[in-house]
């Protein structure tokens, strides 16, 4: 799919197939899917997971002592999140990328920003006006794991391939420092799905 132009929303056919991929998504946990970049998780404190889905790592992460605020744009998406983890240290927030303008209104810099498969679904255009936007909620110092998909895009959804090195080139640009990459099959053995794990810390100011 060509990004120049996108006619569909960057979080098409997720309130459709909610039902099914959230038992999907809950199948995995944190810690396979970041296998050895879970230990760039940072001790604890304030975290804002972009794209959260069902919530599942934002759950894995309450039990790593951090408050999370679960940002997710499809209502079908956040309504299975609320019932599989109702934890008073879960904040649902109903947003998204590239702006992330209710997010900015609530004045949170978080330790930890978390995007796990969410920066695959955004134009071109749209990471570039991003990832700005998703820095100025990091303190100094802070880290921020990421996850993007690599393959064929699935049957009403709408993906790009993200050219990795132009984006850590981008990132270092605006401030942000390359700790690991991992590249791995798909979790879910899906044919021709791979992944691109990425660790990042704030080294000043954005
Ligand atoms: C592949 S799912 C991943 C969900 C979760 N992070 C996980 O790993 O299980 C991508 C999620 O990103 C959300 N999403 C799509 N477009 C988004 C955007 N522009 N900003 C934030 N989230 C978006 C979708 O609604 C969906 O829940």
């Amino acid at each position: 799919m060509t990004d120049s132009a996108p006619s569909l929303p960057s979080n098409a056919s997720y309130a459709e197939n909610a039902d099914i991929l959230a038992v999907r998504y809950e199948n995995l946990t944190f810690d396979d899917i970041y296998g050895p970049l879970a230990a760039f998780v940072p001790e604890g404190g304030q975290v804002i997971d972009i794209g959260a889905g069902t919530g599942r790592d934002a759950a894995a992460l309450v039990a790593r002592g951090f408050s999370v605020l679960a940002v997710e744009p499809t209502a079908e998406m956040r309504a299975h999140g609320q019932r599989l983890h109702p934890d008073p240290a879960i904040t649902w927030c109903d947003d998204l990328l590239p702006d992330l303008s209710r997010v900015r209104r609530l004045g949170i810099e978080a330790d930890f920003i978390l995007m796990t498969a969410v920066w695959m679904h955004l134009t071109e255009e749209e990471r570039r006006r991003a990832l700005p936007n998703v820095l100025s909620l990091l303190k100094p110092r802070g880290r921020l794991l990421m996850s993007i998909r690599k393959g064929p895009v699935p049957v009403g959804a709408r993906m790009f391939e993200i050219p990795i090195e132009p984006f850590i080139e981008a990132a270092r640009g605006e401030g942000l420092e390359l700790l690991q990459l991992n590249r791995s099959e798909d979790m879910h053995g899906r044919p021709g799905v791979s992944w691109t794990k990425l660790a990042f810390e704030k080294t000043k100011r954005a």
